[in-house]
């Protein structure tokens, strides 16, 4: 196991459990990484259970590192303060665990229970074009199920792509109104104003409503006229899409779609079900299920609307079936909905719904990821200078040129064609780094000037790193390969433990869904590495064996920010 915390925490756990007895074999002794000058990691052990065992932390802390067995493994075990235990690894022992990570190809061991876990991502909505408001779920999605993948979970995509709704009787009503004969000579700009105008003269015109709402009603039982006008734009939504998804590096393919036209053959199934438990009734003509401890403004029980009371299905019930589904067909055990933060109410409810009717029941769970929105440099909503939303593809042109500019100026060797590479990998990879390196809950500011530096806690940064290990690599040739690792210098020894903690920080991103701790984790690594390549010299260091020595920490440096960017869904390129 690389990590030295997977060596060092059953060791505290011992030592716990012959001061406390055996009933306390697995308590947490809540072990982190110290970035106190001297001290490693440090355990709050003694702090945590004190209390429950009515001891004085101090003395604790004193009996627990007199009962543990760490010698093989620590130069130093010291209490301190109120009872921390500060623990300072030996450098064979890091430099080991160093060698044996270097070793594993994976650099990090997979999950010891692995499950099936649905990633609900991206869900775009048919005939509008995608917009930056879709750039979180896409993102945030892709790289979550690109981390729970790596840790070896069976990772079931699902692209809940709006293709459903009142809004589509809305823009079926204006086309066939307009004559609409097909989208072939149509581009989804085009669909976005055909759009506008179909919710302006729903607004505007009673009886265009009227006969947009009986047109839902015919989508909704299959009328072949209204579903062929539906199709025709469902399929060049899914064009568009797919040439985002495909600039994006996103691994979202067409067998991810599960949009929410797919659950109308199982709503007659989830109704019935429903009433057969009791739990669905009739308010004001529609069908609801009313889940405890959800109120509206007024305080009244707020419905979960099944069925409306023309007959139609809404959101709010294709998420119903979606929740059954996942669960019962998918097998999935683990649900994750990366949706915006907007509809946090919706999703609980649903989940909530879902556990009445028994398709949501231990070990099954259901998580929302919810994110903060993306403001423009006024801090409001990001949005065009004339208040529309900004087009994601707009956005990633104006990325990519901006890295093109930069990397012609830092690097004017490369060819074109390799030039065009880098600075797609950078202008993409900086949006996307920057909307990943920031606790997702929180809002952030669209900034091009500040993603797209080199310095800072950017992607470029962390591509710059990399490459220029490669440039390392390729300057000593083949006169020096990596070698056995020795920690001698400090920045070493900090470039060691970071370089050990990569596993720690994949999990930490895939228990808590969180996608930054990773990016911080890698940010950090990059760091470090700059700190020890400015003080430990690697061509020009004093032995060989140094020399050997530190390329192998640099290449493992290299490979991680390479797998750990990948993680992300961020290319790392060889030279920039
Ligand atoms: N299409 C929805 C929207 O644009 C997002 C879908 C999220 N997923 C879900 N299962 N509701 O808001």
């Amino acid at each position: 196991m690389p990590d030295p915390l997977l060596a060092i925490r059953p060791r505290l756990q011992q030592a716990v459990a012959a001061v406390l007895g055996p009933e306390h074999a697995d308590a947490d002794p809540v072990l982190r990484r110290s970035d106190r000058p001297g001290v490693d990691y440090q355990a709050n052990a003694a702090m945590a259970l004190a209390k429950e065992a009515g001891r004085n932390p101090r003395d604790l802390a004193n009996a627990i590192v007199e009962a543990a067995d760490l010698d093989d493994l620590m130069e130093a075990v010291e209490v301190a303060g109120p009872g921390f235990i500060n623990l300072t690894v030996r450098p064979e022992f890091l430099a080991a665990e160093v060698e044996a990570t270097a070793a594993n190809e994976r650099l990090s061991p997979l999950a010891s229970q692995p499950e099936t876990v649905v990633v609900d991502l991206s869900g775009p909505n048919v005939a509008k074009e995608m917009h930056v408001g879709h750039l979180r779920s896409t993102v945030i999605g892709d790289a979550l199920a690109r981390i729970l993948g790596f840790l070896g979970h069976r990772v079931v995509r699902q692209n809940h792509l709006g293709d459903w709704g009142t809004q589509f009787g809305m823009l079926i009503e204006h086309l066939v109104d307009e004559g609409w004969e097909s989208s072939a000579d149509h581009t989804i700009g085009d669909l976005n104003a055909l759009y506008q105008a179909a919710s302006r003269k729903f607004k505007e015109d009673a009886a265009f409503a009227e006969r947009a709402r009986g047109r839902v009603v015919d989508l909704q039982a299959g009328d072949p006229e209204t579903i062929a006008v539906w199709q025709d734009l469902v399929d060049e939504s899914e064009r568009h899409f797919e040439i985002v998804y495909e600039r994006l590096g996103v691994t979202l393919t067409p067998d991810d779609y599960k949009p929410e036209s797919s659950y109308n053959p199982m709503l007659d199934d989830v109704v019935s079900e429903l009433e057969e438990k009791g739990l669905a009734v009739v308010d004001d003509g529609a069908l609801c299920v009313f889940p405890p401890g959800f109120t509206g403004r007024d305080g009244e029980p707020l419905p979960l609307i099944v069925r409306k009371r023309d007959g139609g299905y809404g959101y709010q019930a294709t998420d119903l079936a979606a929740l059954r589904y996942r669960t019962t067909e998918v097998g999935g055990t683990r649900l994750v909905y990366v949706v915006g933060a907007p509809q946090q109410q919706h999703l609980s409810m649903v989940f909530a719904v879902g556990e009445m009717a028994g398709w949501l029941a231990a070990p099954a769970r259901a998580e929302h990821v919810a994110f903060g929105s993306i403001l423009g440099p006024d801090g409001k909503m990001f949005k065009t200078r004339s208040g529309e939303n900004v087009k994601l593809n707009e956005l990633l042109d104006e990325a990519v040129d901006r890295a093109a500019a930069a990397v012609a100026e830092k690097n004017p060797e490369l060819d074109d064609a390799e030039r065009a590479q880098v600075a797609d990998a950078i202008g993409i990879g900086a949006v996307k780094y920057a909307d990943l390196a920031n606790d997702r809950v929180k809002d952030y500011v669209f900034d091009f000037d500040r993603m797209l530096s080199f310095e800072g806690h950017t992607a470029p940064y962390l591509q710059y790193a990399h490459a220029r290990i490669k440039s390392i690599f390729r300057r000593t040739e083949a006169a020096s390969a990596p070698g056995p690792v020795l920690i001698e210098q400090p920045a070493e020894r900090a470039l060691a433990l970071q370089l050990l903690s990569f596993d720690d920080a994949v999990q930490q991103a895939a228990e808590h869904l969180q996608p930054h701790r990773l990016a911080t984790y890698l940010f950090e690594l990059a760091q470090a590495f700059t700190a020890f390549y400015e003080s430990c010299p690697i061509i020009r260091a004093d032995t060989n064996e140094q020399r050997t020595s530190r390329l192998a920490l640099a290449d493992l440096t290299a490979r991680t920010l390479a797998t750990g960017l990948d993680l992300l869904g961020i290319t790392a390129p060889e030279r920039m």
